[in-house]
C-alpha cells in the first residue's frame, strides 16, 4: 500500500482493541446471508455467481474460504474486497462499528521523512508550474512560440489557464537558475525531473517545450508532460516526469481532478489517449474525461475509475495502437465489474482533432450513437479476421469464453448470462455450449488457485493410486517436488501448534527452532519472515497469536497466512484408511504433523546436498578428495534413507 494513502496512522493499541472485538460471522453476515453448518457458516459467495452456497466462514479460525471460486481471507480482507476499502479504511469502519475510539499515533520517523520529501516535491512542482505559466503569458518567447502554438491549435485562454499550461524557455538553464535562487535542493530538483545534470551543471530538462502539469485526484501537481513544438525525429514528442515518490505512473489518470465531479454526475467516465484530447473535450463542454497516456489500463487506474462510476467509455482513434493497449486492460476491467464501451473516431482523426473539426454538439451525438460494447466489438473484429477458417473460429470461441469467464462477480451474473446469449448468436453456436465453455474457464482458474491452497487439501487430494513398498520412494519424491507446500505446512504447524507441548521440557515452537529451521531450510522469503516475526515475539514472551498474522498490516503476510490456514477440520478420507476406522483430527495428530513437516524439509536439504556433492564428483579430483566425496555421499544417503523411513512410518503407515 502506498504510504500516501494513509495520512494518519492508527495506534497499535487501537488496532488491538479492534481486532479483539472482530466477529467474522457478524461482519460478513452484514453483507451476505449465512447459515450455520456444523462448526462453520455457509452462504452464497459474493465474489462469483453461484446458486448453491460454497462460501464458508469459520468463526474459530476467523477466516472465510469459497470452495467454488477459491477466494479466501479474513474479516479485514473481506471488507477490503467487498467494500473496496483500503486497510486503514477497513479498520476505521470496524472501529466505528464496535465503538472503538481511534487513537492516532505519532507518525514514524521514516513516514515523516517520506512525507517531507513528498511535500518538497509538491512545492517544487507548484513553483515550476507558476514559473512556466508566467513564461507562456508574459515572456516574449513564451508568447510568440508557446502561446502562439496553443492558440493556433484552437485552445482558448481560459482553457489554457484551467489546465495550468506553461512554456519552458529554449535556454540552457533559465528554470534551473530560478529554482536554485529560490534555494531548492539540487537533488530534489533532479528527482522532480525538471532539471538534469549535464557536464556537472544543473540544466533545464524541458527546453522549448509546452508544459502540461499533471494533477493527482486532489489537485496537487505531481509531475509534468513536456511536448515538443516543432516535430523533430531525434527528440521524443513528450518528456515525462520520471517515477518518484509522488509521480507513480500506474496510478495516474490525467485530468481526474478536473473530471471527477462530471464523472459522478454523468455516471460515466470517458477515456482518451492524450493530454490534448482531454483538454479539447473540456473546451467543448465534455468534462467527464481522463487520459491514460496510451498505455494499457492498470489495476490502480481501474480502481480509481470505479470509485466514481461503473461505466467506462473508451474513445480512441480507429487505427491507434492505443486500442490494443486499452484492450489489454479489458479483462481486468470486466473482473472489476466495469461496463466497458468503445467508440472509434473515424477518418484518422483523434478526439482532439475530431471535436475541433465537427464541433461540440456533433461530437457529443457521435459518442452517444456509436458506443459499442467492448466484448461484442472484440468478437466482431475477431470473427471478421477468422472468416471461414474453422480452426481460427474455434480459437475465437475460446477467446470470447475466456473473456466472459472474467465477469464473475455475483452481482454481474445476469450480465454474464447476457453476454453468453449475445455472443452465442454472433458465433452461431448453441448457448448451452458456450455456457459450458465459460464454466470450464472458471473451473480452470479455480484449480489454478487451488494449487495455492493449504497443504493438507493438496496433499491428501494427491494421487495415491500407487501402493506397495516401492511406491513409497516415488510418493516421497513427488511430494518433495511440491516444495512450497512443505514450507507452508511447516509454518502452519508453527502458527497452529507452536504453543502446544512437545514434551515435558519444551513447546512445539522450541522444538522447531532447535531443529534449526531457518533460511536454509525455507526458500520462500515471506515464510521466513513470518517465522522470524513469530520467533521474535515468542522469545520476548509475547504470545504470537494467529490473529496477529491474519490481520498483519503487511498485505502479503496477511494473504499468505490466510491461505495456509486450514478452514475445514475434517480429515481427508485417506487418513481414515490408515487408522482402522478411528478418525483422528489434525488436532490430535499435531506432533506427527510437526514431525513430518520438519522431516520433509530436512530431507529436501539433504537431497540438495547430495546433488551438489554429486556435481562436484563429476569434476576432476585427487583420489583423496574423491574418497572424501564418496564418504560424504554415503553418509548423506544414509541420512536420506533414515529420514525417508521415518517419514514413511508417519505418513504412509
Ligand atoms: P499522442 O501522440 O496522441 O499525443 O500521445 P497527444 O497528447 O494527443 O498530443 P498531440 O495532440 O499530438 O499534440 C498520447 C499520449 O501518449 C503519451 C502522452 O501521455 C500523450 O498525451 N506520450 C506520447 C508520451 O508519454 N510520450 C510520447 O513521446 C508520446
Ligand atoms: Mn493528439
Amino acid at each position: 500500500m502506498c504510504i500516501f494513502d494513509a495520512p494518519k496512522m492508527i495506534s497499535q493499541n487501537t488496532i488491538q482493541q479492534i481486532l479483539s472485538r472482530i466477529d467474522i460471522v457478524e461482519i460478513v453476515g452484514e453483507f451476505i446471508k449465512l447459515k450455520k453448518r456444523g462448526a462453520n457458516y455457509l452462504g452464497l459467495c459474493p465474489f462469483h455467481g453461484e446458486k448453491t452456497p460454497s462460501f464458508t466462514v469459520s468463526p474459530t479460525k476467523e477466516i472465510y474460504k469459497c470452495f467454488g471460486c477459491g477466494r479466501s481471507g479474513n474479516t479485514i480482507s473481506f471488507l477490503m474486497e467487498h467494500e473496496k476499502y483500503s486497510y486503514t479504511e477497513a479498520l476505521r469502519w470496524l472501529a466505528n462499528k464496535y465503538n472503538v475510539e481511534i487513537e492516532e499515533t505519532e507518525t514514524s520517523p521514516e513516514y515523516k521523512q517520506q512525507q517531507q520529501l513528498a511535500d518538497s516535491l509538491y512545492v517544487i512542482n507548484s513553483f515550476a508550474q507558476k514559473y512556466f505559466s508566467e513564461n507562456l503569458f508574459n515572456n516574449e518567447e513564451g508568447q510568440a512560440v508557446g502561446l502562439g502554438y496553443l492558440k493556433e491549435r484552437g485552445f482558448r485562454e481560459e482553457t489554457i489557464k484551467k489546465f495550468q499550461l506553461g512554456y519552458c524557455l529554449d535556454e540552457r538553464e533559465a528554470f534551473a537558475k530560478q529554482a536554485i535562487k529560490t534555494q531548492f535542493n539540487t537533488e530534489l530538483l533532479v528527482k522532480s525531473g525538471l532539471v538534469t545534470i549535464r557536464d556537472e551543471r544543473v540544466v533545464d530538462n524541458y527546453r522549448g517545450r509546452i508544459i502540461f502539469p499533471i494533477q493527482n485526484t486532489t489537485g496537487k501537481i505531481i509531475g509534468f508532460g513536456a511536448r515538443i513544438i516543432k516535430s523533430n525525429d531525434r527528440a521524443p514528442k513528450y518528456i515525462n516526469t520520471p517515477e518518484n515518490e509522488i509521480y507513480i505512473k500506474s496510478k495516474i489518470l490525467y485530468g481526474s481532478y478536473l473530471a471527477r465531479q462530471a464523472i459522478d454526475k454523468n455516471d460515466e467516465c470517458l477515456l482518451v489517449e492524450g493530454y490534448t484530447d482531454v483538454i479539447s473535450l473540456h473546451q467543448a463542454g465534455i468534462e467527464n474525461v481522463v487520459a491514460s497516456g496510451g498505455t494499457s489500463l492498470t489495476p490502480d487506474q481501474l480502481r480509481l475509475i470505479k470509485k466514481y462510476t461503473n461505466n467506462l467509455t473508451i474513445i480512441y482513434d480507429g487505427d491507434s495502437a492505443g486500442i490494443k493497449a486499452a484492450m489489454r486492460g479489458l479483462d481486468l476491467a470486466l473482473e472489476e465489474g466495469l461496463n466497458v464501451k468503445l467508440v472509434l473516431i473515424p477518418d484518422k482523426e483523434d478526439p482532439d482533432s475530431y471535436v475541433n473539426k465537427v464541433g461540440a454538439g456533433v461530437f457529443a451525438d457521435f459518442i452517444k450513437n456509436n458506443k459499442k460494447d467492448v466484448v461484442i466489438f472484440q468478437l466482431e473484429v475477431a470473427l471478421k479476421d477468422a472468416g471461414n477458417d474453422s480452426v481460427k473460429k474455434s480459437t475465437v470461441v475460446n477467446q470470447v469464453a475466456e473473456t466472459i469467464s472474467k465477469i464473475n462477480k455475483a452481482e454481474d451474473f445476469t450480465k454474464q448470462q447476457d453476454y453468453i446469449k449475445q455472443c452465442a448468436e454472433l458465433l452461431k453456436i448453441e448457448e448451452s455450449g458456450l455456457n459450458a465453455l465459460v464454466n470450464k474457464f472458471i473451473r480452470e482458474r479455480v484449480s489454478k488457485q487451488e494449487a495455492k491452497l493449504p497443504i493438507n487439501e493438496a496433499i491428501y487430494h494427491d494421487d495415491r493410486s500407487k501402493k506397495g513398498a516401492s511406491s513409497i520412494e516415488d510418493d516421497t519424491l513427488s511430494l518433495l517436488q511440491k516444495d512450497e507446500l512443505h514450507e507452508r505446512s511447516m509454518i502452519r504447524s508453527l502458527l497452529e501448534f507452536g504453543l502446544r507441548e512437545w514434551d515435558e521440557n519444551k513447546k512445539v515452537a522450541d522444538y522447531i527452532f532447535e531443529e534449526a529451521v531457518d533460511q536454509e531450510m525455507i526458500d520462500n522469503k515471506l515464510l521466513v519472515r513470518i517465522m522470524q516475526l513469530y520467533k521474535e515475539m515468542y522469545e520476548a514472551n509475547l504470545e504470537p497469536a494467529n490473529k496477529f498474522f491474519l490481520h498483519h498490516e503487511d498485505e502479503e503476510i496477511r494473504n499468505l497466512v490466510t491461505r495456509i490456514m486450514d478452514i475445514s477440520d475434517d480429515l481427508s478420507p485417506n487418513w481414515k484408511d490408515h487408522y482402522d476406522g478411528k478418525i483422528f483430527t489434525r488436532d490430535e495428530l499435531y506432533k506427527e504433523e510437526v514431525f513430518s513437516s520438519l522431516n520433509y524439509l530436512k530431507l529436501r536439504k539433504i537431497k540438495r546436498l547430495i546433488d551438489t556433492n554429486q556435481k562436484d564428483m563429476e569434476k576432476p579430483h585427487s583420489s583423496e578428495e574423491q574418497l572424501m566425496m564418496l564418504q560424504t555421499h554415503k553418509a548423506l544417503k544414509d541420512m536420506e534413507m533414515e529420514l525417508t523411513r521415518q517419514l514413511g512410518t508417519v505418513i504412509f503407515r
